[in-house]
């Protein structure tokens, strides 16, 4: 399949995988990156622009298709050492940069001198504006559905992926509910090129988490996710669990007086745990809602297979028939 996005980054399939903290190391970029779609190493999960290097390097032995790199600008008071993860990525060769959180302007003349693309991950048509008009090359656009942050402003993507293909000139792919052949018609019907998926990326066989994880996002349904956070501003939709059942009724108790530091304990560096412990209760972790269409865990080459050749039957057999009279 040819769109604007395969042919900006140089992939065979529009599928994108996006960064996931203590989820995207080099082992599940590099099996996207082979599998035809593009992988991507999450940034802030390696400690220290020395250790992306090293994380950089890891992925260009394991595969020599284009990956990319997550840069999560976050709200945070002692900011991440950004100019160096810049640098390593720069450094390292690697030709796209996926943006998300704060605007990236500030980053975009460095990255742009050194060839490298950006796309900006965001969840309104106001954010894609900004995007396109700063000089990102394209933008993710992620729906209320996503595992994550979703935003504000609870908008689907039934809604919001028409709405950004009204706005942009530059091209989107559609993020947030993402799983088979039939979210990438449909995405591409409402005007995306491609699409980014993230918690259907965990339940594969290479995702580096404990089995755990996998297991827990393909017993989930639909139903299963929550969003924690909203009183804070920083709404992420995470799957339920203990932690998450607490963490809600504090924020129910405290209503407006909530500040961070009351659910730090649900919230704050509880990755590690969750992903490579698999104490699946540990704290809150975010997961789309699109669990409930996961049943199953596949390699990535079988997953991206199985979405190309659903897609084509959808778009060659159950459409053409449609419209063929
Ligand atoms: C476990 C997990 C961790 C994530 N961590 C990040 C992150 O660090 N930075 C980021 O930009 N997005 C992060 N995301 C969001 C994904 O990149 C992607 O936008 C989202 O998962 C899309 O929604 P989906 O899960 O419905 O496919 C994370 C998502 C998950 C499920």
């Amino acid at each position: 399949m040819k769109t604007k996005i395969t042919e900006m980054f140089g992939i065979e399939h529009p599928i994108i995988q996006g960064g996931m903290h203590y989820v995207g190391f080099a082992e599940l970029a590099a099996a996207v990156s082979n599998a035809g779609g593009l992988g991507i190493i999450t940034g802030l999960t390696q400690r220290s622009p020395e250790a992306l290097a090293a994380e950089i390097r890891r992925c260009r032995d394991m595969t020599d298709k284009p990956f990319g790199v997550n840069l999560t600008f976050l709200p945070t008071v002692s900011s991440p050492d950004y100019p160096g993860y810049i640098r390593a990525i720069i450094e390292g060769g690697v030709k796209v940069v996926e943006t998300a959180g704060n605007n990236p302007q500030k980053w975009l003349p460095a990255l742009h001198e050194a060839d490298v693309k950006v796309i900006h991950k965001c969840t309104s048509v106001r954010h894609a504006l900004k995007a396109e008009a700063i000089g990102c090359d394209a933008v993710s656009v992620d729906g209320f559905e996503c595992g994550g942050h979703p935003g504000e402003d609870d908008v689907p993507n039934f809604i919001l992926l028409p709405r950004a293909a009204e706005a942009l000139t530059i091209p989107f792919v559609a993020s947030g509910g993402m799983a088979d052949g039939r979210s990438l018609v449909a995405a591409l019907a409402l005007g995306a090129e491609g699409i980014n998926m993230g918690t259907r990326f965990i339940a594969t066989t290479e995702a580096p988490v404990h089995q755990n994880v996998k297991d827990a996002i393909v017993a989930a349904s639909e139903l299963d996710t929550r969003l924690v956070m909203r009183p804070l501003r920083n709404t992420e939709r995470v799957l339920r669990n203990d932690a998450v059942d607490r963490l809600l009724e504090k924020e129910k108790a405290l209503g407006s007086n909530l500040k961070f530091e009351d659910i730090m304990d649900e919230v704050a560096g509880v990755y590690p745990r969750i992903m490579q412990d698999g104490t699946m209760d540990a704290g809150a972790w975010s997961c789309g809602m699109v669990a409930g269409l996961i049943h199953d865990i596949p390699s990535v080459k079988v997953l991206i297979d199985r979405i190309m050749q659903e897609a084509d039957a959808i778009i060659s057999k159950r459409l053409a028939t449609m419209t063929r009279h």
